[in-house]
């Protein structure tokens, strides 16, 4: 599904994807690039991500989503995960006053495994901001697409278990009731920075009709002109959902 631009500039298509989802990759490289420590990468990239919600925000993207951390992620150094973990802490002590009354934010991921202060804080992100409607802002933290699929599988065959569902009765909008988040729409439009050729699990149900993008850009280096690009990329695409 895609949405016309609210106010119409020359730079941009007609066209827009109703959501987009970012992987954000290459901060490692970036930072060795500069003979700096991987996390000098993270903390530029957090920064390239805040002005990409910022850009989405004013040309009226509706929806996007950000691949933070996988469930994958774990196998990193003690070091980068906790750099990685105090860089969410950070954003989201202060995004209720830098999105005030246009974003709402909703996570996505297994939070069992994150540390309890920033559970509070995503909790209490999510109540402050659930009331805003100009976008909404996926975060994907300790996430994966298998995960999300074995967690809806649990939950499904609970209900039938306990004699609240025919297993006949499952339809792929059961599946899509009982993943992560239930309002999360399908992406229109997938964006891989780093020249990766990859989905890395992420959002396996849910990019089932995206279309991808893949660009040689480092994540921090890949500002609103690079995402213009896409845009203009996606607008020439032909999206048939296995129609003719
Ligand atoms: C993958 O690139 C990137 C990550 C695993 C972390 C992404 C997180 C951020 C950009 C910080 C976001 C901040 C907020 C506040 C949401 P990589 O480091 O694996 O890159 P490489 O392949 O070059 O090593």
């Amino acid at each position: 599904m895609a949405i016309k631009k609210n106010n119409k500039t020359s730079e941009l298509p007609e066209i827009l994807p109703n959501h987009i989802g970012f992987i954000m990759d290459g901060n490692g490289r970036w930072a060795k690039k500069r003979m700096m420590p991987r996390t000098f990468g993270h903390a530029e990239g957090g920064r390239t991500f805040e002005k990409i919600v910022r850009y989405c925000r004013d040309i009226g993207i509706k929806c996007i989503s950000f691949y933070a951390f996988s469930t994958e992620n774990w196998k990193r150094s003690s070091e980068e995960i906790t750099a990685l973990m105090g860089l969410f802490m950070q954003y989201l002590n202060r995004v209720s006053d830098y999105y005030k009354e246009e974003v709402r934010m909703i996570f996505v991921g297994d939070r069992s495994a994150l540390s309890p202060e920033l559970i509070a804080l995503m909790d209490k992100v999510e109540e402050d901001t659930k009331n805003f409607d100009k976008m909404t802002l996926y975060l994907a933290i300790n996430y994966g697409g298998r995960d999300e699929i074995k967690y809806a599988a649990r939950r499904i065959a609970q209900k039938v278990k306990d004699g609240e569902l025919n297993p006949e009765d499952i339809t792929e909008k059961t599946i899509s009731d009982h993943i992560y988040t239930t309002e999360y729409p399908d992406i229109d439009l997938l964006i891989r920075p780093s020249g990766e050729l990859r989905l890395s699990n992420y959002m396996l149900w849910q990019c089932a009709y995206a279309e991808f993008y893949f660009s040689d850009v480092l994540w921090p280096d890949f500002l609103p002109a690079e995402l213009d690009k896409a845009l203009h990329a996606y607008a020439g695409r032909q999206r048939r959902f296995g129609g003719v």
